[in-house]
């Protein structure tokens, strides 16, 4: 590899509100035991009512510009993955990019739900290896809590809202080593939003129907976390010719604890070697995994030189892993 896609400097937002599953309990039928045993989670931030994603993104992307040392007029590509978007269209990366006063850049928005970031990651990867850019912004923001029914404990427990960012350049040395995406759309009912598009348009009767909030199929979507995490994270680091115990640190995407537990059992990673946060921030979809390397670059656990490796699954269903050499 001539050139590595190394991320530069990283950053978070996250809402200030702490929703307790205590708070919860005052809601819907649930318990805070239930919630942390079948989950892990204990609290989730949840965004007011005026905050979308761009103001999240802007935050993060701030604090990553500034980690890494690049100002605005050096990003050449705004890439926002969320499935949570301000509005349908204009897309949420050029409401970015014109917030940072970024003049000279493409900016696109990726639903690829949960997998965003690592899509997003993957495509900043291609242009950076290739020459082509070389300074790009990757946002992954999502606000599950507004697509949200706050009637259903099964869906209202599960999610939470924040963003993450990165920057990404090019670096002789390290970076990221290899990406692995998929998609099988056949299991696209899984966990959808229905409405909202050309299937079918807001309209009273949609919104009767409950087609604007999130459906997810809890049961089913565990099933399929484990075994497609465990299987792309080994195909990854079997195209890197490392074994797990090269891994220094595993980032998983923050869906549920024991999915990630189920996980580590299958990959026989010790959950030691995970960076796990679900706890505090519960499943904020696309930012889960820049939001946990974030925290795990900042307080110290990742230190330059460790081999990393990121995996997520979502809605699509989509999956993706990504091993870095920090
Ligand atoms: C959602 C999830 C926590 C549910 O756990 P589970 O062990 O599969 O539980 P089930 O869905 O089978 O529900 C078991 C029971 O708990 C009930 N239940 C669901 N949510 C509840 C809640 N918040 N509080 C109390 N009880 C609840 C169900 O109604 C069901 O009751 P029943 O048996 O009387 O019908 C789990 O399946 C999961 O985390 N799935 C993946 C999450 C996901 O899709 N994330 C988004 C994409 S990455």
């Amino acid at each position: 590899m001539s050139q590595y896609a190394r991320i530069l400097g990283t950053g978070i937002c996250l809402p200030e509100r702490v929703v307790t599953n205590k708070d919860l309990e005052k809601i819907v039928s649930t318990s805070d035991e239930w919630i942390r045993e079948r989950t892990g989670v204990v609290e989730r931030r949840v965004s007011d009512a005026d905050t979308a994603a761009s103001d999240l993104a802007v935050v993060a992307a701030t604090e990553a510009m500034d980690r890494a040392g690049v100002t605005p007029d050096e990003i050449e590509a705004v890439l926002v993955a969320t499935i949570t978007p301000d509005q349908i269209f204009p897309a949420t990366a050029c409401i970015v990019q014109h917030r940072l006063g970024i003049k000279n850049a493409m900016a696109v928005d990726l639903s690829a739900a949960c997998t965003g970031f690592l899509y997003a990651l993957s495509v900043a990867q291609a242009y950076v290896e290739s020459g082509r850019y070389r300074r790009i912004l990757a946002i992954g923001v999502d606000l599950l809590t507004k697509t949200v029914d706050w009637g259903d404990r099964a869906t209202c427990v599960l999610f939470g809202d924040g963003a993450g960012a990165a920057v990404i350049g090019p670096d002789p040395d390290n970076g990221v080593l290899h990406t692995i995406l998929g998609a099988d759309g056949q299991y696209g009912d899984l966990i959808i939003q229905r409405a909202g598009g050309s299937r079918i348009p807001i309209s009273r009767e949609a919104i009767d129907a409950g087609h604007h909030y999130i459906q997810v199929k809890g049961r089913e979507v565990y099933r399929h976390a484990v075994t497609v995490m465990t299987s792309v994270a080994l195909d990854c680091l079997k195209h890197c010719g490392l074994s797990k115990d090269d891994i220094r640190w595993l980032i998983p995407h923050q869906a549920n604890l024991r999915i990630i537990e189920g996980v580590s059992e299958r990959l026989e990673i010790p959950m030691e070697r995970f960076v796990v946060n679900v706890q505090k921030y519960a499943n904020t979809s696309a930012a889960t995994i820049p939001i946990a390397l974030h925290e795990a670059i900042l307080d110290g656990r990742i230190v330059k030189g460790d081999i990393v490796l990121m995996v997520s699954f979502g809605s699509g269903l989509t999956w993706g892993a990504s091993v870095m050499r920090f």
